[in-house]
């Protein structure tokens, strides 16, 4: 089984590439924050308007961004002559991606995959948008969209009442190919976008204080009733390797717990540093209770950058910035650059 497991990994270690450099633009956050100042990787909204639009041109809510509940992301890697384009997760509605991603002036028409990081409305509830968009640009050719099968299955979460408040669905595999994605639906870490993006695989629960989302159900095999789901299985992180800087890791919600994703990351790449964090680390609401639990144990990944941003909550960004300074947090706000 160990033999199996090591080759497992020296074979994805082997198959993504390393990149020269990658920009995550973020598309859609919770926040909107243009003016706090922001280390030099980091581009604000508005530093971005400005570089966009040459000409004359005059500040005003019409060029702005709209933050809204979900998380975005644009991923454009560069190594030697070649460029990639990937999409991960499209946020809770149409507009705000459609809104966002025409006054950032971002090319959708590049996007060669789109990648979901787990089946919940606030990362893809502009699917099917986002595909039209990308279609209407790219002269109609399909784009693969990968995806985990439970990620399809209806979801609610049980309230103390005990009754359960359910959940907009993922756009079914069908409504999704009409729309020209081509669904691979996966439980398998794989490497996409000429092996410049690793796909996780289901995340492994080893931490023991991260116990998931509680009161979260999903839909029975039968359809007839609800059954308990707390621990997400469906949820991935994605991964990229710059040259010289090591593993950037996007975790969207980390209903997985940060440390099982980054203990996962550690273990598929061993010998790559984890360079950066970027994504929701979900520590708002019943998880606040393992703020401290998490601050103490990211201590021991010598992470270079904590990009935490959507469901992280401010009480834990707090702590992050008590902890780690501002050397090390950049939190996210929509509209925002990082180059890595
Ligand atoms: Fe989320």
């Amino acid at each position: 089984m160990l033999v199996v497991l090591w080759q497992y990994r020296r074979q994805i270690m082997s198959e993504l590439a390393a990149v020269d450099s990658v920009d995550i633009q973020i598309l859609v956050d919770n926040v909107t924050d243009s003016l706090s100042s922001v280390p030099s990787f980091v581009e604000t909204e508005l530093a971005g308007l400005g570089r966009r639009r040459r000409a004359a041109w005059v500040l005003g809510g019409g060029c702005l961004c709209c933050a809204a509940h979900g998380l975005s992301c644009l991923l454009t890697l560069r190594g030697g002559a070649s460029v990639h384009t990937v999409l991960f997760d499209t946020g809770p509605e149409d507009r705000t991606f459609e809104q966002n991603a025409s006054r950032l002036a971002v090319d959708l028409g590049a996007v060669e995959a789109m990648v979901l990081s787990h089946g919940h409305w606030d990362h893809a509830g502009a699917m099917l948008r986002a595909l039209q968009l990308v279609r209407d640009r790219n002269g109609g050719r399909d784009v693969p969209c990968y995806m985990h099968p439970d990620m399809f299955r209806s979801r609610a979460a049980k309230l103390p009442d005990g009754s359960f408040r359910p959940m907009e669905d993922v756009p079914s595999v069908a409504a999704l190919e009409a729309n020209g994605g081509r669904v691979v639906s996966s439980r398998a870490a794989q490497t996409i976008a000429g092996d410049t993006v690793f796909v996780s695989g289901e995340i492994p629960r080893t931490s023991g204080f991260e116990i998931g989302l509680p009161g979260q159900h999903r839909r029975t095999e039968d359809g007839t009733g609800w059954e308990p789901d707390e621990l997400l299985m469906d949820e991935r992180f994605i991964a990229v390797n710059v040259r010289d800087k090591g593993l950037v890791v996007l975790t969207a919600c980390s209903h997985a717990g940060v440390i099982n994703v980054l203990s996962h990351a550690r273990a598929c790449f061993p010998g790559v540093k984890l360079h950066a964090v970027l994504g929701g680390l979900h520590l708002s609401g019943i998880n606040e209770r393992v703020i401290p639990q998490t601050v103490k144990a990211l201590h021991g990944f010598d992470l270079d950058v904590i990009a935490a941003g959507h469901c992280t909550g401010w009480r834990a960004t707090a702590a992050l910035a008590s902890a780690f300074g501002d050397t090390k947090l950049a939190p996210l706000a929509v509209g925002k650059r990082l180059r890595f």
